[in-house]
């Protein structure tokens, strides 16, 4: 796979966020239990992976699990993880091999024991790798990470490292768990829901958003290569004119 021609090599994004929506969705229709879609979405996602990397991205940022997930029943909670640690299995020497470099978003100290341990083999084997960023949002939710750069903010305020004038945007976004990634230009949402979803809140102030009818489990390369076409053709002015 190269570069298609449909898309224009100067403007690939850099940072593409997905909203990996409608396994449940997916395997409904099929009558599977919804444990089988999120493996379907994990099939999915291997190939995203490899495309994003292909197509130059610098940065591939996933939601595959939110704060508010763990309100689903425990069967499913424990099956998504139980995804997440064959991914890694399965995935980490081809990521690896590909210099991916891999990266989690959210208070992911608070995963269960074996998918944690699995993640941080992760980070430590592709540390020095400077090919595409693979940010897994885990545990995350958007308006926590705000909350606690805020925290943080005021930690070093009452510290008396920084002055309320040093209070800048930069170093706001410098205690957001997005430290040093460039904000997202485009953000895709499968499954015909058009909710952001406590997702990259500060983040996407300016990126573009494409959805799609696509579930995810069907998600292919060629979808990214539309919605990446779809994002060339936005004229992006940032508030000017
Ligand atoms: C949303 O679909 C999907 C998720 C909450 C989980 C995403 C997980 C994966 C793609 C697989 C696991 C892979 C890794 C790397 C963790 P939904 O269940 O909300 O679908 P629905 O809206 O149709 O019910």
């Amino acid at each position: 796979m190269d570069i298609p021609r449909t898309l224009d090599k100067q403007t690939i994004p850099k940072h593409v966020a997905i909203v990996m929506d409608g396994n449940g969705r997916w395997a409904k229709k099929r009558n599977l239990p919804r444990v089988a879609g999120h493996n379907a979405g994990m099939i999915a996602l291997k190939e995203i992976v490899k495309a994003s990397s292909v197509l130059g991205l610098k940065h591939l940022t996933v939601y595959a699990f939110s704060t508010e997930n763990w309100k689903r029943p425990e069967e499913e909670v424990k099956g998504i993880f139980k995804l997440l640690i064959i991914y890694i299995e399965k995935e980490l020497a081809e990521l690896h091999k590909n210099n991916v470099k891999v990266n989690i978003l959210g208070d992911y100290q608070q995963l269960p024991k074996e998918a944690l341990t699995k993640l941080e083999k992760s980070l430590e084997t592709t540390r020095d790798n400077t090919g595409l960023q693979f940010n897994i949002a885990l545990n995350y939710g958007g308006r926590r990470e705000i909350l606690r750069a805020a925290q943080l903010l005021a930690k070093d305020f009452s510290e008396g490292k920084i002055s309320e004038e040093q209070m800048t945007e930069e170093y706001f976004a410098s205690k957001l768990y997005t430290k040093g990634i460039p904000d997202p230009d485009l953000v895709i949402r499968t499954s015909g829901e058009m909710r952001l979803s406590n997702y990259l809140l500060w983040q996407s102030a300016y990126s573009e958003f494409v959805y799609t009818n696509v579930l995810w489990p069907d998600f292919t390369p060629k979808d990214l290569e539309t919605a990446i076409a779809s994002f060339q053709h936005r004229k992006r002015r940032y508030g000017g004119v």
